[in-house]
């Protein structure tokens, strides 16, 4: 039987952190043997609103690579490649555009958050206003079935489905796939600091190429009950983070259950519980950091790898876009 194809991307803005890893990289680990899946680096995405800083996208590439690797993907079975060097996205991102009208996408939720997060006020790139078109142009490259996203992100999800049925209908065709998302179980890690949200920009992170002594000194510092200022004073589990994080990366639930017990009735100190915490994520990213050791010396090795998954990418884009243009009866050469 055929595998699903599986579809995912990550703007190459900095280092991945545990968050990342929760919400979005057990994932496709797990998806990276039974479906057929491709790794987007989006970084023509990151350019929408780093146009200035193309040198720190550079660099975050190969960061972002060297995370995936570090974490065990396997680059022979997914296939790992660099938007920017798949021009085919671009020539469909420009036939898309003509399939949504302008309102349509000033009125999407995720585009309308951004522009306020990222304080651009009146002065919004016109490459970021469209990326939601450029989003469908990546997912439908691929003819990719499934899209794994967290919510923020299902609005583009719903604007490539929207664009697919418009594309087959208006040239009565199926040659686009209309994409399913997929949201991670974990809606997503908190950070250190006890906000909803892990995110470099917060400051907040735990980054898997954090060092030994990093992960010590921010699990101590991580945020806790606020109340618990006594060992013995009966302490909140619920948006404690330090639990939290028990939760999803103790593998003992018994022992982690009789953790919160006791700290909720009081006799357990934040001490205890951090440093249990702390044996516990460095049993996770121990493994992590020896794989990382082993591809950290030889950046262009890495470059290599994704230049092969980009090659790989690159036929598929070319056989749709190639699919496309007849079905719009612009394959004049052709003809
Ligand atoms: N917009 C996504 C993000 O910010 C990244 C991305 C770009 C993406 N192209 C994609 C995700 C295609 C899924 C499919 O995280």
């Amino acid at each position: 039987m055929k595998k699903k194809i599986v579809l995912t991307g990550d703007r190459p803005t900095g280092p991945l952190h545990l968050g990342h890893y929760v919400g979005s990289l057990s994932n496709r680990l797990v998806l990276q043997s039974s479906h057929q899946q491709y790794i987007m680096i989006a970084d023509m995405q990151a350019l929408t609103d780093h146009a200035d800083r193309p040198e720190e996208i550079r660099r975050n590439i190969l960061a972002v690579a060297l995370d995936y690797l570090s974490v065990g993907l396997d680059f022979d079975q997914s296939t790992v490649f660099i938007q920017s060097m798949i021009p085919e996205l671009y020539e469909l991102t420009l036939y898309y555009l003509n399939l949504v009208t302008w309102n349509r996408l000033k009125h999407n939720p995720t585009v309308k958050l951004e522009i306020r997060q990222k304080g651009f006020k009146e002065e919004v790139p016109a490459g970021f206003m469209i990326y939601p078109i450029s989003q469908a142009a990546d997912i439908t490259a691929f003819k990719a079935e499934i899209v794994p996203v967290g919510d923020d992100q299902l609005p583009m999800i719903e604007q490539t489905a929207e664009i697919v049925r418009k594309f087959n209908r208006l040239y009565q065709c199926d040659v686009l796939i209309e994409p399913v998302a997929m949201t991670p179980e974990i809606a997503r890690l908190p950070g250190i600091d006890g906000g909803a949200k892990m995110g470099k920009t917060l400051n907040n992170a735990i980054f898997l190429s954090d060092s030994p002594e990093e992960v010590q000194k921010k699990v101590m510092r991580m945020y806790t009950d606020p109340n618990h200022l006594h060992v013995n004073d009966p302490g909140q589990v619920e948006g404690n983070p330090v639990f939290t994080y028990l939760d999803v990366f103790d593998p003992d639930t018994e022992k982690v259950q009789e953790m919160k017990e006791h700290y909720q009735k009081g006799g357990l100190g934040d001490v205890v519980v951090k440093k249990h915490l702390l044996t516990i994520l460095e049993k996770f990213l121990s493994p992590v950091r020896d794989r990382r050791r082993k591809y950290a010396e030889n950046s262009r090795e890495i470059w290599e790898m994704l230049f092969e998954g980009t090659k790989k990418a690159s036929l598929q884009a070319k056989t749709t876009l190639k699919e496309v243009k007849e079905a719009m009866h612009i394959d004049y050469l052709q003809r």
